[in-house]
C-alpha cells in the first residue's frame, strides 16, 4: 500500500462501525476532528494523532524518526511512475490531463502571454516538489515552463528523473535546471524564482506545523502573481494517518484550516475525475499569498444613484 491507496486501507469492516460510534461531535476547529490509522485506530484529534507520532513540540528525535521513515519507505521503491504511483501508473495520463487542465487556466489569469516562446525575462520558471521520478515536470510542467527545478529527498528517484530529463533524452527548448536533493521541511527557494509551486502527493508527509513553515518560507519564492498548486488525496473526515510510508491524508477542511494558518488564499479548487474509485479523492488548490480579486467583481458604479435633473 502506498500514498496512492485505497479510501480506508487496511481497516477491518467491522471497524467503520465502530469508527461512526467513536466519531467525536463537532468540535471548534477541523483539524481537532478524529481521524484513524491504517491499522484501524480511531483518534480523537489531529493533536493526538501528531503527539504520538512526532512526538511534543521541541521533541526533535521523534519527529526525524518519523521524516526518516517516510524517506525510507520511499527508498525501497523502484525509479519508476508505477513505483512512485504505488502501482497506480495507469492513472498518469488522467491526473495529467487534469493537471493541465487546471494549470492552463491559471496561468492565462495569472500570466496572460505567458507560454513557451519567451523573451529572457519574461521566463516562466516552476518548481516541482516532492518530484518522485519527475513524472509531473516531463509530462507536464516542461512543456508550458522555460524553466523547472525538482526538489526529491530520495536521491534514486531524483538519479532516474535527471536522467530522463537530460537534453539527450529530452530535447527541448525548456529545461530541467535545478535538482534539490532535500525534503520539503528542509527547503527554502530562492526568493523570486519561481512563477508556480507545485507540490502533489507529498505534502501528507509533512507534519502541520512544518506544513505551516513550509509554506510560509515558500511564499517568498513566488514572483509577484505567483501561485501554489497543492494536489492531494482528500479525507472524508479527519484525518487517515498510513502507518506505513508515514503520511496522512487530510480532509479538505482540514487543508482550509491549514491554508489559513499559513497565509494563504484559496484560488481556486477542483476535483480531479477520471480516478478509480477505490481511491481517496483528489483536490488541485490553486494558493495565493495576496487575496484574489473576486472574478467577476465589477469596479462599483452606482448605476441608479438618483442624480440631480439640471
Ligand atoms: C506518491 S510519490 C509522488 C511523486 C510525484 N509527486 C508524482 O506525483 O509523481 C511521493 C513522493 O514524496 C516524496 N517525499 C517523501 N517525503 C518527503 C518530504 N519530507 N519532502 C518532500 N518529498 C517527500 C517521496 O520520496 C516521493 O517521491
Amino acid at each position: 500500500m502506498s500514498y496512492l491507496r485505497l479510501q480506508l486501507p487496511r481497516i477491518p469492516s467491522h471497524f467503520q462501525t465502530e469508527f461512526k460510534q467513536a466519531r467525536p461531535r463537532l468540535r471548534a476547529s477541523p483539524m481537532e476532528a478524529g481521524g484513524v490509522d491504517s491499522q484501524g485506530r480511531a483518534f480523537a484529534s489531529s493533536s493526538e494523532m501528531w503527539r504520538e507520532e512526532v512526538g511534543e513540540a521541541g521533541d526533535g528525535s521523534k519527529k526525524e524518526e518519523w521524516y526518516r521513515q517516510g524517506v525510507g519507505y520511499w527508498e525501497a521503491v523502484e525509479a519508476s511512475v508505477d513505483g512512485v504511483l504505488g502501482g497506480y501508473g495507469h492513472v498518469n495520463d488522467a491526473d495529467i490531463k487534469g493537471s493541465e487542465a487546471f494549470l492552463k487556466q491559471l496561468l492565462a489569469e495569472r500570466f496572460p502571454g505567458g507560454g513557451r516562446r519567451q523573451l529572457k525575462e519574461e521566463q516562466l520558471v516552476a518548481l516541482d516538489c516532492g518530484a518522485g521520478v519527475g513524472r509531473i515536470t516531463k509530462n507536464l510542467l516542461i512543456r508550458y515552463f522555460n524553466e523547472v527545478d525538482l526538489l526529491e529527498p530520495v536521491s534514486h528517484f531524483l538519479d532516474a528523473a535527471r536522467d530522463s530529463l537530460s537534453s539527450e533524452t529530452f530535447p527541448s527548448e525548456n529545461k530541467a535546471t535545478n535538482f534539490f536533493c532535500t525534503p520539503l521541511q528542509e527547503f527554502s527557494p530562492d526568493v523570486g524564482r519561481y512563477n508556480v509551486i507545485w507540490v502533489q502527493w507529498c505534502i501528507g508527509h509533512l507534519a502541520d506545523d512544518d506544513f505551516i513553515a513550509f509554506f510560509k518560507r515558500a511564499k517568498v519564492g513566488l514572483k509577484p502573481g505567483g501561485i501554489f498548486v497543492l494536489k492531494e488525496n482528500i479525507a472524508r473526515n479527519g484525518f487517515v494517518l498510513d502507518k506505513e510510508d508515514r503520511s496522512v491524508t487530510r480532509s479538505d477542511l482540514y487543508f482550509k484550516d491549514l491554508f489559513n494558518q499559513c497565509g494563504l488564499h484559496l484560488y481556486r479548487v477542483k476535483e480531479q475525475r477520471g480516478l478509480p474509485e477505490e481511491l481517496f479523492a483528489v483536490n488541485m488548490y490553486a494558493l495565493t499569498p495576496d487575496v484574489p480579486k473576486r472574478r467577476g467583481a465589477r469596479t462599483r458604479s452606482r448605476p441608479n444613484t438618483p442624480g440631480i435633473i439640471k
